[in-house]
């Protein structure tokens, strides 16, 4: 396997910048089974952003709020309300990552930096990825803290719902610019073209959109990037585009190796799963023949499953989980395949054009 030139390790968190941190935490807990176990704010000496992490498996989100009207979180709240500020990456060297993406053509967004308490300290830097995205490098150098500098532990359990990690976080651009980012991922951060889905694979009698997947050498960190393709109606990703405001992070795939316990306590905790027709049962046994999971449970539970010659998936999705239909989540089991649900892109697009259409965006 090739060395990443960046030497990214994994994706450390997914830093969301909100309205209301303390309630996103809580909400992220209670519906999605996430633990929160650290907080940073004014009682931890920080004065301008409230920061509460969650974690389930080796997944980590951050739910910060700007205290002050002045923080760039508010004006980022404004233009596209909730939604993903930064992706962040361990690396072995923080500097080292920086300077080699510059280098490689990313812009500059936080120069390197260290940031220490009394467990140790940290290097980070960060550059711009899409829209006001960002990606961080930090490199922990055996920082022994309960997450960050600047955080204390606060721990509040979740009941695990069986997340384990992060599959994918997608990635809605522009018309016409989704080969440009796939080139960006290329080009600086040394990513390969995974898979490609043309319009043609994911249209429906309203919209398409087309889809690039971007994956790391060892397929730890996949980032697909959707662009909007030209349909009768607007397509799911324009309406995107225009409720973020631009750019941003559409959907976060998350592996379960239990599917259906995993869904029945999401279901549970109330997260709004978008509902799959009936009828897109009827021909599920035709398009992917046998599999182990039981096709009522799966029919009952509103699972999608999906088959490639490497074997098969089932997935299923929420709807946004903000007023704003920006971003929702995935919930996906693998059993040998790699892919990312083509076959059910048809039946999916159907689910989420409905909803689109009681928004009255189609
Ligand atoms: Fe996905």
């Amino acid at each position: 396997m090739e060395e990443n030139p960046l030497k990214l390790r994994k994706i450390h968190h997914i830093q969301f910048w909100v309205g209301n941190a303390l309630q996103a935490a809580e909400y992220y807990r209670r519906a999605f089974g996430f633990t929160r176990f650290a907080y940073a704010g004014l009682e931890t000496g920080q004065r301008s952003l409230a920061s509460h992490a969650l974690r389930q498996g080796t997944i980590r989100l951050v739910m910060s709020s700007p205290l002050t009207a002045d923080h760039p979180a508010s004006g980022h709240m404004a233009r596209h309300g909730d939604g993903v500020r930064d992706i962040a990456f361990e690396v072995d060297d923080a500097e080292a990552a920086f300077r080699e993406a510059v280098r490689r053509g990313a812009v500059a967004a936080i120069e390197p930096h260290e940031e220490s308490d009394e467990h140790g300290a940290i290097r980070r830097a960060a550059i711009h990825t899409y829209g006001e995205t960002l990606h961080s490098f930090i490199s922990l150098h055996g920082y022994a803290g309960p997450f960050l500098p600047g955080y204390r532990e606060q721990l509040v359990e979740g009941s695990d719902a069986g997340l384990l990690r992060v599959d994918h976080v997608v990635g809605n651009v522009e018309l016409g610019k989704m080969n440009e980012w796939a080139t960006w991922y290329s080009d600086v951060l040394g990513f390969k073209r995974y898979v490609t889905f043309e319009d043609k694979d994911i249209s429906t009698e309203y919209s398409a959109l087309m889809s690039i997947v971007m994956s790391d050498g060892s397929y730890a960190i996949k980032f697909p990037i959707n662009e909007p393709a030209p349909g009768r109606r607007k397509s799911q990703i324009d309406e995107y585009l225009d409720f973020y405001g631009g750019p941003g992070v559409q959907h976060i795939a998350m592996l379960t190796t239990d599917i259906t316990r995993t869904v029945r306590t999401l279901g549970g905790g109330g997260v709004p799963f978008l509902s799959v027709p009936r009828s897109y049962y009827e021909s599920m046994s035709e398009r992917v023949g046998q599999f182990d999971e039981r096709v009522d449970t799966v029919r009952d539970l509103g699972i999608l499953v999906d088959r490639d010659e490497e074997g098969y998936l089932l997935q299923l999705f929420t709807k946004p989980v903000e007023d704003r239909p920006t971003l929702f989540f995935e919930v996906i089991q693998r059993k040998g395949s790699r892919g990312f649900g083509k076959g059910n892109f048809k039946a999916l697009f159907e689910a989420i054009e409905r909803e689109q259409a009681l928004r009255g965006n189609l």
